[in-house]
């Protein structure tokens, strides 16, 4: 069993002026790359436990994670996850609107989508300390704005992320120095609705 990261469907360079060129490589191949080495170096040392999970299923029963390598998995594996997940949630030719079932959704819930990001935002550019802003439905089957620190990720909790923003220092330091609120900012012209829509339908499903 191997975990592995995405394939970048797009190009380092093609998320500019939002995202720069140096930051995605460096993101991508770098700091994703380091939790993959890590994740995979701790199923090799614990073979059974991972045989025929996905990622997915081990984050999502972290209580059957064996206690000495609970931690490691929920930060190494964690990392895997959650930049999957924000590395596929991109694109350089977005869909800036949601549709459908998750936009009759979002506007039963939050009012309207501005609203929504207005909250994701907040969550995103407000929390301390490294992390991810979240999108999820919870495990009461209902949209829900959250945050978390590190690589913690919802799946623990029973819910299903549908969209995230990583507002660790690496993914918008380079450009946007210390100021978050405009990296959050200007994500979302590059946040594909498209991605999170056949994410809400296949959890919704
Ligand atoms: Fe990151």
């Amino acid at each position: 069993m191997k975990y592995d990261k995405i394939s970048l469907p797009y190009k380092f360079s093609d998320l500019e002026p939002h995202i720069d060129a140096e930051t995605v490589n460096i993101h991508y191949s770098k700091h994703l790359q380091t939790y993959v080495n890590n994740l995979n170096t701790i199923v090799e040392n614990n073979p059974s436990f991972f045989v025929g999970k996905t990622l997915e299923e081990v984050l999502s029963d972290v209580n059957n994670i064996p206690e000495e390598i609970k931690l490691p998995v929920i930060n190494q594996g964690g990392g895997v996850f959650n930049h999957n997940l924000y590395f596929s949630i991109l694109s350089p030719t977005a869909k800036l609107l949601p549709e459908g079932e998750l936009l009759k959704d979002i506007n039963d819930t939050f009012g309207s989508v501005d609203k929504l990001k207005e909250q994701i935002s907040n969550a995103s550019i407000g929390h301390f300390g490294s992390g991810y802003g979240w999108l999820v439905i919870n495990k009461y089957g209902v949209l829900q704005v959250m945050r978390m620190s590190n690589q913690d990720n919802p799946l623990s909790i029973g819910a299903k992320p549908i969209l995230t923003i990583d507002v660790w220092e690496h993914a918008y330091y380079l450009k946007y120095k210390n100021v978050r609120a405009d990296y959050v900012k200007n994500i979302w012209n590059i946040i594909d609705w498209s991605v999170v829509e056949k994410l809400y339908n296949k959890y919704k499903a």
